[in-house]
Parts: structure tokens; C-alpha cells; sequence
């Protein structure tokens, strides 16, 4: 029995406590969570042990394996003092907020040999599972540009995440698009031009980016333009909205992740997601997926292939937008 805990008790904290409970060879034995409130309602919820300090639930806990799912900016150090440990991780994207955090999680992950996985959840996401194959195998040729956007509506930065001003849309969204691109075509990001405006979300008090525009280049000259919004308004049929378009020498891939749904027509024109729907009551979502076949690898002892380096990878291009967006001009993008 793979024994787990959580570090971070909000919205995938909870998501990952509920599907654990379907994973026969898993069992949650504790959660860490610093407000009070959702720390004991999770504990009686889940039945499990409860921390007010993630310090003291990986010194005192014996844990396996540990999902981290506190806020983007607080993965660091919960994720070094669990792989000291012994303890395997799988860490919510972004899977850090700095490089020289991410090269430090990297190096502990190394040398501890634990098994990390990073929530790049859209490998699991089935219109993206189905193209994976597909563009590998050269179907659409030699890929030569990708587009792509993923915006949230203004309830996301202003009435979901308590923390939106101490990320950015590009951490929180981009670290998406910018895994796909990685993951789809296996190339390498060398540079990295962007631009962001402030206008909205600031004005409400949130001091962070409404929008941001980026230009990658990689290294065999492909380039993929990435756009991400936080400001749709909340009438919008879904929270996000992404679409993701891959465009090779011999043909194209267009994702739209609006398209998966059943559009229901009655006293309202309304719109029901289908991605993810439980089947017999099995949950098929994304995010549970990938969390199964976390546990798969740890049962199997194989490493994941969403691993620390990925993350690493991922965290440098995101830095290097935002470096650019400060600075104005391409930034070059250099990794260990
Ligand atoms: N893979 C995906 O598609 C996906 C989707 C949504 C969120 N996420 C990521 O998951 C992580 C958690 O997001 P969420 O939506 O569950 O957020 P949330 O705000 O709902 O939950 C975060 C929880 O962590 C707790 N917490 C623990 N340590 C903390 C600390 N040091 N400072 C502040 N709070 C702390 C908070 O109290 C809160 O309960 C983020 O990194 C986010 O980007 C991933």
C-alpha cells in the first residue's frame, strides 16, 4: 500500500484527496494545510491526520510519496525536504517560480534518485493524448509553428486563487501550452520574447498581469506564439478557454478544448463539459490520470516521463518571458 500525503489542502489539494480514495494500492494518511478551518474539515472529511506545518508531517510521517498543491510560489521547499527524505513527489505545475529554485529541486530529485512527477496535466488530457502519436510519427511533417492560447475567466485570479498577485497568467497558464509544445515535438526553447499589460486586474488590486503575449524559438528554428488571458469575463461557457494549434511541413493538428462539449438548448443556451466525465462512477478526469499513473510508476519502479528536468525546462522558459517582458527584447535561454 502506497501511503500518501498532501501538502496544500485548497481546490487540487481536495481533488487528489477524492481520487486517491479509488486507487486500491494507495491510501492518504495525512494532509498539511495552514488555515485552521480547511485543515479540520479535510481531516474529518478524508479521515486522516492532520499538520498546521508541512515541516512536521514529512519529519514525522512515514510517507511514500507526497503531492504537493500549495500555492505556485510555495512548492520549493516542501519538495527538497520531502526528496531528502526518501519521500517521491508529484508537484503541481508550475514546478517552480524561479530557475534557481527549479535547478535546486532538479539536483535533490537527482541525487535522492526519488520519483518525481510535474502536473502537466494536459498529457493526460485526451484530444492531446490522441495527437501525441500522431506528430510523433511524423503525420503532419516536420513541425514548423505552433499557436496557442489558454485564457480563465476574472473569476480564477479574483475570486478562485487567494494568491493570483504573487503569480502571474504565465506561470499559472503558460506553464501549459509551453509543456505541450515540449512534449509534442521534443524540441529544445533557445530564446524567448514577450510582452504583458497591467491594466485591469491592477485595477481591482491585484498587481498582476491581465495578459501576456510570448514568442518562443527553438532550436531547430521552429517558433510557437503563446498567448494567455486572466480578464474573460465570467458570462464565458467554460473558466478557460484553450486552443492549441500545431502546424507541421504536411499538414496541422487544431485543438480546441471548447469543442468537447454538448451544447443543451431549453429556456437557456447552456454548454455541459464532457472531458473528464466520470464513467459508472470512475473518474476520468485529467488531473486523476495523471495522479494513477504516478502511482502506477511507483508501484512498477519506473520514472516519470512529466519528471523534475521537464519541470526544470518549463520553469526556465516561463522566467525568460517574464525577463523579457522587464526588459524588452529576446532573452536567451540557457539550461544545466
Ligand atoms: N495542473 C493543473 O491543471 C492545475 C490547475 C489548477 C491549479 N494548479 C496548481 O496547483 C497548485 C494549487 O492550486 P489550487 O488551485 O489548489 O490553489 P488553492 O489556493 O485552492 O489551494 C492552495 C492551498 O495551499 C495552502 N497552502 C499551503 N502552504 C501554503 C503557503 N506556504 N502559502 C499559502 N498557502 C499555502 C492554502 O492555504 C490553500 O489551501 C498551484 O501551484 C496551481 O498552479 C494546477
Amino acid at each position: 500500500m502506497i501511503r500518501l500525503g498532501i501538502a496544500g489542502m485548497g481546490i487540487r489539494g481536495k481533488l487528489y484527496a477524492n481520487a486517491i480514495k479509488q486507487y486500491p494500492k494507495a491510501q492518504l494518511v495525512s494532509v498539511s494545510e495552514p488555515v485552521q478551518v480547511t485543515l479540520d474539515q479535510c481531516t474529518e472529511k478524508f479521515d486522516v491526520k492532520g499538520y498546521k506545518d508541512y515541516k512536521e508531517m514529512i519529519e514525522q510521517e512515514d510517507l511514500d510519496a507526497i503531492i504537493v498543491a500549495t500555492p505556485d510560489f510555495a512548492h520549493c521547499d516542501i519538495a527538497i525536504r520531502a526528496a531528502e527524505k526518501g519521500i517521491h513527489l508529484l508537484v503541481e505545475k508550475p514546478f517552480a517560480t524561479s530557475s534557481d529554485e527549479a535547478k535546486a529541486m532538479l539536483e535533490v530529485v537527482e541525487k535522492s534518485r526519488v520519483k518525481c512527477m510535474v502536473g502537466f496535466e494536459n498529457r493526460w488530457n485526451m484530444p492531446f493524448v490522441s495527437i501525441k502519436d500522431a506528430v510523433g510519427q511524423g503525420e503532419i511533417g516536420h513541425i514548423i509553428t505552433m499557436n496557442a492560447r489558454l485564457n480563465d475567466t476574472i473569476y480564477v485570479p479574483t475570486k478562485m486563487l487567494s494568491w493570483a498577485a504573487e503569480t502571474t497568467p504565465a506561470w499559472f497558464l503558460l506553464s501549459h501550452l509551453i509543456d505541450m509544445s515540449c512534449w509534442l515535438t521534443g524540441k529544445k526553447v533557445i530564446n524567448a520574447q514577450a510582452t504583458g499589460i497591467k491594466e485591469k486586474l491592477v485595477s481591482l488590486g491585484i498587481d498582476t498581469y491581465d495578459s501576456i503575449i510570448a514568442m518562443l524559438t527553438f532550436e531547430d528554428g521552429t517558433i510557437g506564439s503563446y498567448t494567455t488571458s486572466w480578464v474573460l469575463p465570467e458570462c464565458m461557457p467554460m473558466i478557460y478557454d484553450l486552443k492549441y494549434e500545431i502546424i507541421g511541413t504536411e499538414g496541422c493538428f487544431y485543438v480546441d478544448l471548447q469543442d468537447q462539449m454538448v451544447h443543451e438548448g431549453g429556456k437557456l443556451y447552456k454548454h455541459r463539459h464532457t472531458l473528464g466525465t466520470p464513467v459508472a462512477g470512475r473518474l476520468t478526469a485529467a488531473p486523476e490520470l495523471m495522479l494513477y499513473e504516478f502511482l502506477d510508476n511507483l508501484i512498477d519502479d519506473i520514472y516519470p516521463a512529466a519528471d523534475a528536468y521537464a519541470g526544470y525546462v518549463n520553469t526556465l522558459i516561463i522566467e525568460a518571458i517574464h525577463q523579457s517582458i522587464h526588459r524588452g527584447g529576446p532573452v536567451n535561454i540557457e539550461y544545466k
